[in-house]
């Protein structure tokens, strides 16, 4: 088997789709290994998680340096590039990134989004799609660009609006699913099998024929 692909996690909370890939990388032979969880809260529960796998943490608090996106990404990268990273999967990690950070990784980094993109951008996903009556909802992973949530689609996975749903039934439900999609658009980027086009994500590889949708 080929190089497994050094892939951080950068995290800002509780880690829940952080522990998916680290759950989906303990198999030897999945492409990606997680060698590093990489938090800009020194809080985030997620970090106590990962140092009980073993994995190697660190702490770039975004607090040191106030008013100054780039000098912190300029610190994270540095960070990434100490550890010897190959990928970077964005999971939970909230912080608004510069140019700076998403040129450095263009192609390279991957983020996990609540709602099925290009729908539902930014915060508050859930209670938006009950406020606008969808009758599907999910989560997309995609490549990381300029533009806030946007990029190009890697995989997005599909749940059902339910009659009765509030924003925390829904977000669980989600949240399910983004547990299954983040680990497969992980293996499919580390394994070399996907083809940026523009705006469009294809993948090789016979055995993946409909990797790009799940439908629970
Ligand atoms: C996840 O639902 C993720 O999709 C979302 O934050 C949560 C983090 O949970 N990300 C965003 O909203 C990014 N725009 P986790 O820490 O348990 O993985």
């Amino acid at each position: 088997m080929a190089q497994r692909k050094r892939t951080a996690v950068l995290i800002s909370g509780r880690g829940s789709n952080m522990n998916a890939l680290i759950s989906a990388a303990l198999d030897p032979n999945y492409p990606a290994e997680i060698a590093l969880v990489l938090s800009n809260r020194p809080d985030a529960a997620g970090l106590e998680r990962a140092a009980r796998f073993g994995i190697p943490t660190a702490v770039v608090d975004h607090k040191d340096f106030p008013g100054d996106r780039e000098a912190f990404e300029r610190q994270v990268d540095t960070v990434l590039k100490d550890h010897n990273i190959e990928l970077v999967a964005l999971a939970g990690f909230m912080r608004i990134l510069t140019p700076f950070l998403v040129n450095a990784w263009t192609n390279r980094m991957i983020n996990i989004h609540p709602a099925l993109l290009p729908s539902f951008k930014g915060l508050a996903t859930h209670e938006r799609a009950l406020e606008e009556g969808v009758k599907l909802h999910g989560a997309t992973v995609h490549f990381v660009s300029a533009e806030m949530d946007d990029g190009p689609i890697i995989v997005q996975g599909a749940v059902p609006v339910l009659d009765g749903d509030t924003p925390d039934t829904l977000a669980a439900r989600v949240l399910e699913v983004e547990h299954k999609i983040y680990p497969k658009a992980l293996a499919l980027v580390a394994a070399g099998k996907t083809k940026v086009t523009g705006a469009r994500v294809t993948t090789r590889g016979d055995e993946e024929v409909a990797p790009a949708l799940i439908w629970p």
